[in-house]
């Protein structure tokens, strides 16, 4: 028998825990925000130590989407799920399914998506028991996001160019890529078309050599990735890689890349603000991927060139962000939590026609 509790978490809007003895679902789903719309964000499903890791994990999760969300202006708010279990063993579809009975409880203020240790099948269970899914598998879903968050990236790249060196052109720029997955290897594709010159590194040595050659690329190894001296570090790997044993490292001009939570705690963006080290908060700059899936909800269906429009504007919102920097002397990070918190407390971006 499955009980559902709701939590008083101040500034969160809503947060239930949700425990069924049958399938052995252990959940919290946190709401931060559906200010500007219903609250979107990852279902995680993870080996957390204990039941106050899990829930802190959901809390951080959900507040970083509505951040993104409201920056993003796409008539989304911030939630997010986690379920206590080992991906591997523990995702039973009677698991799932539950989980999913548990969205539907919510109707619709909070819509689940894929996440770390779940994938887009098990989205297909839990859609089973609730409409309330994004990004699903199918033929008019709005497909691989890192298209659009690599999309999203070039532009920022451009704005970083457009501020430091005033030209939005990238010829000739050594730009520094770590990680050349899903992100990584479709910036470095774009890069090279636009004159950029390369320098890659992953801990795969064989991604390395492969881009060394088709790019023209230097590969440098990742215990010297951060003091290999570059114009722009473009992070697209890891978390936590901006922080005290990085930072004094760094030979580069900006830092903008497409992993998310780069600075391993907010005052590293002072830090690099001191050095003189352009940041495009990682937030901001990879938000491609998610307005391309909330482009799903459009009421007139799933344009990709609308969402390719919409990714376009980090291009300005990125030099809006950079240019109150240097007005106000601040840390971009704290210019784009503010312009996050504005856009929150007088709805702009805020969704004007229901999703469902
Ligand atoms: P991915 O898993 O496809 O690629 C990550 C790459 O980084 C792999 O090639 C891996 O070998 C490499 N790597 C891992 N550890 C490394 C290290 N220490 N040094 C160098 N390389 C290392 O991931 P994906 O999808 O490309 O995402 C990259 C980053 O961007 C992640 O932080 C992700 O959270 C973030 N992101 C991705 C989005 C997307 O649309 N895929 C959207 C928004 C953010």
């Amino acid at each position: 028998m499955a009980t559902i509790e709701t939590l008083q978490i101040p500034d969160y809007e809503k947060v239930i825990v949700c425990k069924d003895s049958e399938t052995g679902l252990h959940c919290f789903i946190a709401i931060h925000s559906t200010r500007l719309g219903p609250a979107l964000g990852g279902v995680r499903i993870y080996s957390y130590a204990n039941a106050d890791a899990a829930l802190t994990d959901a809390l951080r999760l959900a507040k970083a989407m509505t951040y993104k969300t409201a920056l993003a202006q796409i008539g989304i708010g911030g939630g997010k799920s986690v379920i206590i279990a080992d991906p591997r063993k523990d995702k039973t579809p009677a698991l799932l399914r539950a989980f999913g009975k548990v969205v539907n409880s919510l109707q619709g203020s909070y819509i689940a998506a894929e996440d770390v240790g779940s994938t887009t099948q098990d989205m297909l269970l839990i859609h089973e028991e609730t409409p309330y899914i994004a990004a699903l598998p199918t033929i008019s879903s709005s497909g691989d996001p890192s298209r659009f968050t690599a999309w999203g990236l070039f532009r920022g790249l451009e704005a970083v160019s457009e501020t430091l060196w005033g030209s939005r052109s990238l010829r000739g720029k050594t730009i520094s890529i770590q990680g050349l997955g899903n992100v990584g290897s479709k910036i470095a594709d774009i890069l090279f078309w636009q004159g950029a010159k390369l320098i890659v590194c992953d801990t795969d040595p064989d991604k390395v050599s492969r881009f060394c050659h088709i790019y023209g690329a230097q590969g440098v190894d990742p215990a010297d990735y951060f003091s290999t001296p570059c114009d722009i570090l473009c992070p697209c790997a890891l978390g936590g890689i901006i922080n005290e044993s990085s930072i004094p490292l760094l030979k580069c001009s900006a830092v903008a890349g497409s992993a998310n939570n780069q600075l391993n705690e907010s005052e590293d963006s002072t830090k690099l603000h001191k050095r003189g080290i352009l940041y495009a908060p990682d937030y901001v700059i990879n938000a491609g991927g998610i307005i391309n899936a909330t482009a799903e909800f459009d009421p007139d269906g799933y344009d990709p060139c609308h969402a390719r429009e919409h990714t376009d504007r980090i291009y300005d919102t990125l030099k809006q962000i950079f240019n109150e920097s240097k007005k106000k002397n601040l840390p971009t990070h704290n210019i784009a939590d503010a312009t996050a918190e504005k856009n929150l407390a007088e709805g702009i971006g805020k969704r004007t026609v229901p999703i469902f």
